[in-house]
């Protein structure tokens, strides 16, 4: 009888009896007498051991031929061993060579540079720590849907391809047939708040896309955003949930994906401390104080990396800065009814320096207000007749914000720079693989 094909997850199911492993080697030794493999399937690492006396003469050949990332079938007893990584063993009985990998992979156990690694980003990611960060993500991702599902929002899906503009960074534009430009979505937003109209409350969970000529860690051209909008909501109950769901999806993190972030020895003491209530800042009040601290920011401007440093240093949780003045933000964000300098928005501010993973506001309700800021702005009025009609027909108070995923993770795993959290980073200088 052929022995069953076993995910290395799935072993400790198969103890005592014969199975077949097929995966990537990573590690071989030998003593001569007993060979030892390490191999992994995505679901785990196991160890199997050959002992020459043991196995057929061509398993034992084959065993010398394979290389770091050579793909192979093992065959063996599945024996349970507290010391092996992943706990169990594999007594082999037979090894089958699937894919041969020459000896010059490109990726080493070595010190490579950034860019070598990005440009073997399709090898990179069958890296340990590669892997650990796109678990993080899938988990976060899913406890994005987790979070609304339970608070009953609709999830919907907003456009790609858009005739209107929704924020003030570059835009990549593609002839659209006989209709002239379309625009690839920079947020799901304005359809967002269509939606809300007719739904109460959703979100919206898709790529967006900026072309931003800005090489920070914290710039990517394409990135994933979550945006719930809610009807009925002021830019209070806005804040609120915008902390109930950050704090959800660092409790989902350290809960469910303790060892990946072990792995990229994440320090998460930090992260413990964001189950308390988020510090609420005025933007007023956040420029005294960063001018205090040096900065040469004036009331009016938008805050930079270095202002969000300043004020986030004096905290160990994230920081809200609310309501900053209007010529610094978006047209569609509400006039403060106590300071009409200014807009009924957030910023959420991330501790250890990792900067806005969040921006969202309370909308601008007022359809003549609205027109004026879009007329202010100098934005076609003709793309935005759409979005002036939910002011017309039925107008109503809602709120809503814009969660970057990519800048969430990197800050949960405690990574340097965003562009290792996305499979296949899209970069100012950086289009392939
Ligand atoms: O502050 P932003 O521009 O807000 C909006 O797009 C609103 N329409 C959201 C809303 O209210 N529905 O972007 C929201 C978040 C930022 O806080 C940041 O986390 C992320 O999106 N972000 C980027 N992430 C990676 N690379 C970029 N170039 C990003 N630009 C924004
Ligand atoms: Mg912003």
């Amino acid at each position: 009888m052929t022995p069953p094909f076993a995910r290395i997850a799935d072993l400790h199911a198969h103890v005592g009896t014969l199975v077949t492993a097929r995966g990537w080697v990573t590690h071989v030794r030998s003593s001569g007498k007993v060979a030892f493999v390490v191999m992994r399937d995505g679901s785990g690492i196991l160890q199997a051991v050959l002992v020459k006396a043991q196995v057929p003469e061509h398993a034992w050949e084959r065993f010398g031929t394979l290389t770091l990332e050579t793909s192979v079938a093992i065959t063996g007893e599945v024996r349970a061993d507290a010391r092996a990584p992943g706990g169990h063993e594999l007594g082999v009985t037979d090894l089958d060579v699937v894919g041969t990998s020459p000896l010059d992979y490109p990726i080493q156990p070595k010190e490579h540079g950034v860019d070598f690694l990005l440009d073997n980003r399709h090898l990179w990611l069958r890296s340990p720590r590669q892997a650990a960060i796109m678990r993080v993500r899938a988990e976060l991702e899913q406890a994005v849907h987790d979070f609304f599902y339970a608070r009953d929002f609709v999830r919907t899906d907003t456009p790609i391809l858009t005739g209107a503009i929704g924020e003030r960074s570059g835009l990549f534009a593609t002839e659209y047939f006989d209709e002239g430009m379309a625009y690839l979505a920079q947020t799901g937003q304005l359809y967002g708040e269509a939606l809300a109209a007719s739904l109460g409350r959703i979100y919206t969970f898709g790529p967006t896309f900026r072309a931003e000529k800005s090489k920070t860690r914290r710039h990517l051209t394409e990135f994933w955003m979550i945006e719930p909008e809610m009807a009925w909501y002021d830019t209070h109950d806005n804040m609120r949930l915008q902390q109930e769901f950050v704090q959800y999806l660092v409790e989902r993190a350290l809960e469910r994906r303790s060892e990946e972030l072990k792995l990229l020895e994440r320090d998460t003491a930090p992260l413990e401390k964001v189950s308390g209530d988020f510090v609420r800042l005025d933007y007023s009040d956040a420029i005294p104080l960063i001018q205090a601290k040096g900065s040469t920011t004036q009331w009016g401007d938008d805050l930079g990396a270095e202002d969000e440093a300043l004020i986030v240093a004096d905290y160990d949780r994230p920081v809200f800065v609310m309501n900053y003045p209007k010529q610094a933000k978006a047209f569609y964000m509400k006039e403060n009814p106590a300071d009409p300098r200014t807009v009924l928005c957030d910023d959420l501010l991330a501790p250890e320096g990792y900067g806005e993973i969040i921006g969202g506001s309370q909308r601008e309700d007022d359809h003549d207000k609205l027109l004026a800021r879009i007329l202010e702005e100098g934005l076609p009025v003709e793309s935005y007749g759409w979005y002036l009609d939910l002011r017309k027909y039925g107008t109503f108070t809602h709120s809503g914000f814009g969660l970057g995923l990519e800048r969430t993770i990197a800050w949960i795993c405690g990574l340097h720079h965003i562009r290792e959290v996305i499979p296949f980073p899209r970069l100012m200088h950086r289009l392939r693989p």
